[in-house]
């Protein structure tokens, strides 16, 4: 696959099941901690790919619903998933607000959809995934992140595809 964002891991352009197993695998190479921000338009995937998430940690990837009404919603799964959408919290006040205890806490995922104005204050943990429309049933996905978390989500994913 072609690579137009290093240093990213291109996900390439995929339909609405592989984005979902792309994200089931992705979430056996996340760890308590990490920060996954979310980006890209309305409709590109966000929702859907949380949903993969939760779903490969063992839930019902139905109790994932956008967080619309709610200021974040938890998931308890093989790990605990905390899911916030900054779209809809606006501020980063507010996102600091909720997210307060957990982040200090540390003990689960954080899942920010919208959350690409928070990449800068959070640096280090982040796992940026961004979505692009490539056509209705496409998606283009691809993964950005600091050097060393990069490489353990890249050989963690090609081993995932190879057990598979
Ligand atoms: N390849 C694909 N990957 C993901 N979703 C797809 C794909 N193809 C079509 N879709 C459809 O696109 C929509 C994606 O919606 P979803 O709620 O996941 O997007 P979102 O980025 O969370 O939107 P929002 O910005 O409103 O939060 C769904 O209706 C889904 O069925
Ligand atoms: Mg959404």
């Amino acid at each position: 696959m072609e690579t137009g964002c290093e240093p990213c891991i291109e996900l390439g352009i995929i339909s609405q099941e592989e984005l979902t197993k792309t994200a089931e695998r992705l979430a056996g190479c996340l760890n308590e901690g990490d920060i996954v921000i979310l980006s890209g338009e309305i409709g590109s995937g966000k929702t859907t790919f949380t949903r993969g998430i939760v779903k490969g940690l063992g839930c019902n990837p139905l109790v994932v619903t956008s967080p619309t009404f709610t200021l974040m919603n938890v998931y308890v799964c093989e790990k605990t998933v905390f899911h916030v959408d900054a779209y809809r919290l606006g501020s980063m006040e507010e996102i600091f607000y909720v997210l307060e205890s957990e982040l200090e806490d540390g003990d689960g995922i954080f899942i920010i959809e919208w959350g690409e104005r928070l990449r800068e204050f959070f640096k280090d943990e982040v796992i940026n995934v961004h979505f692009e429309h490539f056509d209705e049933f496409r998606r283009k996905v691809s993964v950005q992140a600091r050097g060393n978390v990069l490489d353990r989500i890249r050989r963690c994913l090609e081993i995932a595809e190879k057990i598979e």
